[in-house]
């Protein structure tokens, strides 16, 4: 059984326009899958609702074969446990007034955990490549980086099965991004990631299955090797053809 099945999902944010069209996908366990298409393509929007933070106007959303269900604290509960996010922007996703070792113990006091946090942060700190002494100071004395690698202890902290990841990547440089995409790919080992990009080469290097969205449609999905070796949609084929170089 997939660990989270996405069923003839459609979703708009008002009722004329409609953003997503009948998307179906599944993740499994430990597999990681990049989600790729243009500006606007509803890529967010899809993690919007996996997240519950909206609810399908059409379709289902499945987690371990049970329907997602926003209103359901106990539910809710079990599912933010299992499913982290790490976000774009690392300047505006942490909270300036609160140390790293608050920031990061959030989801623990969030699913009501039982204390003490500390050594699960520490382990988490060590995880991203943090030094300890991260834990007593505050988001402004980091880099871009090293506060991507902040939010990602944050989502690794009570050790989800997946992470979205939406651009997590795309606000750093060249040599940080590659960096963090390493991470991301060492983190893959014990949990499956979403990975949210317009960038195929990078989504390409850490995921081994793809789908591609053009307009809130799925045009194409399946295995990355396949998939870049054979596209059989000409949108995939101008996304592919757009990539300068393809890393491996
Ligand atoms: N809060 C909102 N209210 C109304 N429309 C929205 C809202 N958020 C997104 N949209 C619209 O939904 C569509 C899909 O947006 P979405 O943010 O999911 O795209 P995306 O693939 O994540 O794009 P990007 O690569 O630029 O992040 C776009 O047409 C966008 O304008
Ligand atoms: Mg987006």
């Amino acid at each position: 059984m997939s660990m989270i099945a996405v069923e003839e999902v459609s979703f708009g944010y008002s009722r004329e326009q409609r953003v997503l069209h009948d998307v179906s996908f599944a993740i499994r366990s430990g597999v990681n899958v990049g989600l790729v298409g243009e500006s606007g393509s509803g890529k967010s929007t899809i993690l919007k609702l996996l997240l519950g933070l909206a609810r399908p106007s059409a379709g289902k959303i499945r987690f371990n074969g049970e329907a997602l269900e926003p209103g359901d604290r106990a539910f809710m509960r079990r599912y933010r446990r299992a499913v982290q996010a790490v976000f774009q922007d690392p300047y505006s996703s942490l909270d300036p007034r609160q140390k790293v070792e608050g920031i990061v113990a959030e989801p623990l006091r969030a699913l009501g955990i039982p204390g003490p946090h500390r050594p699960a942060i520490e382990a988490a700190l060590h995880d991203v490549g943090l030094p300890m002494d991260s834990i007593s100071r505050y988001p402004h004395e980091f880099s871009g980086g090293q506060r991507q690698r902040i939010a990602i202890a944050r989502a690794i902290v009570a050790r989800p099965q997946l992470i979205l990841a939406d651009e997590a990547v795309s606000a750093l440089d060249l040599s940080t991004r590659i960096r963090i995409v390493e991470l991301l790919r060492a983190l893959s080992k014990t949990m499956a990631i979403l990975f949210v990009s317009h960038d195929l080469g990078v989504v390409a290097s850490l995921c081994e299955e793809i789908i591609i969205l053009e307009r809130g449609r799925i045009v194409e999905s399946g295995k990355t090797a396949d998939i870049l070796a054979h596209p059989q949609h000409p949108y995939t084929q101008k996304l592919l053809a757009s990539v300068p170089r393809m890393p491996v």
